[in-house]
């Protein structure tokens, strides 16, 4: 199983028309707040990083109208108010402390602080056409990708794209592995969401905020793998790269002397394979449908952007006050590494 590399589209193919939705969040805010799974829990079990439009808030309901309800987004494109969030990712010192490792923007955006990079697209990445219809998403529509429990490869593989990089430079995109890297990564770790692409044209969300999406019956969205007769609706491919940039603790006599990796999910995961992300669809009007529909690469003609500074500006305040920049004795929320079941 091998992803292919993003960063690589641009130095492959830099005179081929490409239609693929590519853009920059800048961080909305770090809160111990999650209203997609634990919606109105102040603050709910474990921190987050979390980017887009400034409606959000510890209760999103489905009705919620977050154009509207929005000043500002941290993303590129200002029409787009969704919410994207993931875990964050802590350093576990020898002393048994942990400190959070800060997170930097992909390659081209300068400027951009943290958050994350965000795709949608209509097909698979060496396919630059990019000419497939797809349906965007509707209002009130949300998913989850992961599992919060995993902590073997077998419970991972379950989600076929969720993946970690170690960078050697902020272009390396292969290998891509389902558990943390196992050695230190000179230019940080990247994480990678795949969303699954197949929608059962109904529910705009479910119990387990999965299960009205599927992946494609054989193969990948990016093969081109048809959906399933359950979950008939070809969808964008919704995809998230953070960027933790691990570069203060890096000092292999850092590590753990017993060789295992020191970095842990601020829920407690030391092996990386409950990796997880949340998404809560907010675009105004049909913007994102119309994005499906044209040509689109970093420049978006058909999309309205803001520059780096606008979207830093929209960061808002946290709602749990607590320490999440010095060494602490516990994750927030009272977690403890654990690196196996
Ligand atoms: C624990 O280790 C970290 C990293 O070496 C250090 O910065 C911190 O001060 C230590 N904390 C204590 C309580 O010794
Ligand atoms: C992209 O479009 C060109 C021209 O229409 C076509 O020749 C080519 O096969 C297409 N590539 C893919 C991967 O579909």
């Amino acid at each position: 199983m091998k992803w292919t590399s993003l960063a690589a589209i641009v130095l492959i193919a830099p005179s081929q028309v490409l239609a693929l939705l590519r853009f920059p969040c800048a961080q909305l805010v770090l809160d111990r707040l999650d209203p997609l799974v634990n919606p109105g829990a102040i603050p709910s079990p474990h921190l987050h990083q979390i980017v887009g439009g400034n409606s959000f808030s510890p209760l999103m309901e489905p009705t919620k109208d977050m154009p509207k309800d929005s000043t500002c987004t941290t993303c590129q494109f200002s029409e787009d108010f969704s919410n994207y969030w993931t875990a964050i990712l802590y350093f576990k010192a020898k002393n048994g402390t942990y400190k959070r490792v800060p997170q930097i923007q992909n390659s081209g955006f300068d400027g951009v602080k943290g958050g994350m990079t965000v795709y949608y697209m209509q097909d698979g990445l060496y396919n630059f056409n990019q000419t497939s219809k797809v349906l965007a998403f509707q209002p009130g529509f949300r998913m989850y990708i992961g599992d919060v429990n995993a902590r073997t490869r077998e419970e991972a593989e379950r989600f076929r794209q969720l993946t970690y990089t170690c960078l050697d430079n902020i272009n390396t995109r292969d290998p891509q592995t389902l558990d943390f890297p196992s050695t230190p990564c000179k230019a940080g770790i990247m994480t990678a969401l795949r969303f699954p692409t197949c929608w059962d044209g109904v529910n705009l969300d479910a119990p387990d905020h999965m299960a009205h999406m599927s992946y494609p019956e054989s193969g990948t969205f990016e093969t081109g793998g048809p959906c399933p007769a359950s979950h008939p609706v070809r969808m964008g491919q919704l995809f998230y790269e953070v960027l933790w940039d691990t570069s203060a603790f890096n000092n292999k006599e850092d590590w753990p002397t017993d060789g295992s990796q020191p970095f842990v999910w601020s829920f407690g995961d030391g092996t990386g394979y409950a990796n997880h992300g949340d998404y809560i669809f907010g675009w105004q009007g049909d913007a994102l449908q119309r994005a499906m529909d044209n040509p689109c690469y970093i420049s978006c003609p058909t999309l309205k952007s803001q520059d780096a500074a606008a979207m830093n500006k929209c960061a808002k305040s946290r709602v749990v006050e607590e320490d999440i920049n010095g060494w602490v004795t516990e994750l927030p929320g009272g977690w403890h590494a654990n690196y196996r079941k």
